[in-house]
């Protein structure tokens, strides 16, 4: 192992009133529109997008430095609050590419969940709110939800080899709980009708993708 290489020393600030990095090395904003399919109310969906399609749903900014495992990358995601029917704003929701890595997120504003799910199906709702800090671990499925009324914000850190795996959320069709809307104004999880469960065999394939 080398004990120099061609990375630098970063600094950078963590504006509390815009919620982004300065400086940062990068991001991307999603749309409400690019969203379609993850909500269990489709029609509600459709409805919403004719006319905020265009709207950005979430962002993210972040410093990236490399692709090395060895590396971290660390960003803030900021998520926008709404619901669709009763089902609250949320990311789409990933596992890691490489799954055995890990992620920590750090509330920064807002009141969300971090949804996460094992994959034999076992849910944790995190919840969190401005200095929570919670714990993803290797091969677990995760998901932001916002449930408060302003935008929910982390910061997060994860190896930087660890890449996203969106089709794992898709062939599952969602989390096995849904977060909506409780009667009280508060949230409540709800089974997801149309969940898949991974069969054993669909399990083992994301185990065995880590020893590449
Ligand atoms: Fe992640």
């Amino acid at each position: 192992m080398s004990l120099s290489n061609a990375l630098s020393p970063f600094l950078a600030f963590v504006n509390p009133e815009t919620l982004q990095i300065q400086p940062n090395t990068g991001g991307y904003k999603k749309y409400f529109r690019e969203l379609n399919g993850i909500y269990a109310d489709q029609a509600e969906f459709d409805h919403l997008a004719a006319t905020f399609g265009n709207s950005v749903a979430y962002r993210v900014d972040e410093a990236r430095f490399s692709d090395n495992g060895s590396d971290l990358i660390t960003g803030i995601s900021v998520l926008e609050p709404g619901k669709v029917g009763q089902e609250f704003f949320m990311t789409r929701g990933h596992l890691h590419q490489r799954a055995d890595r890990p992620e920590t997120y750090y509330g920064l504003a807002g009141h969300g969940i971090l949804l996460l799910e094992s994959l034999a199906g076992e849910v944790k709702a995190m919840e969190m709110r401005p200095g929570s800090l919670v714990y993803v671990p290797p091969f677990w499925v995760h998901r932001s939800v916002n449930v408060g009324e302003t935008v929910f914000a982390t910061l997060f850190s994860y190896p930087a080899d660890a890449g996203q795996d969106f089709e794992t959320v898709r062939q599952a069709r969602g989390f096995r709980q849904l977060v909506v809307a409780a009667t009280n104004g508060d949230w409540k999880l709800a089974p997801n009708p149309d969940y898949r469960p991974r069969t054993a065999e669909e399990i083992q394939a994301y185990v065995a993708r880590t020893r590449n």
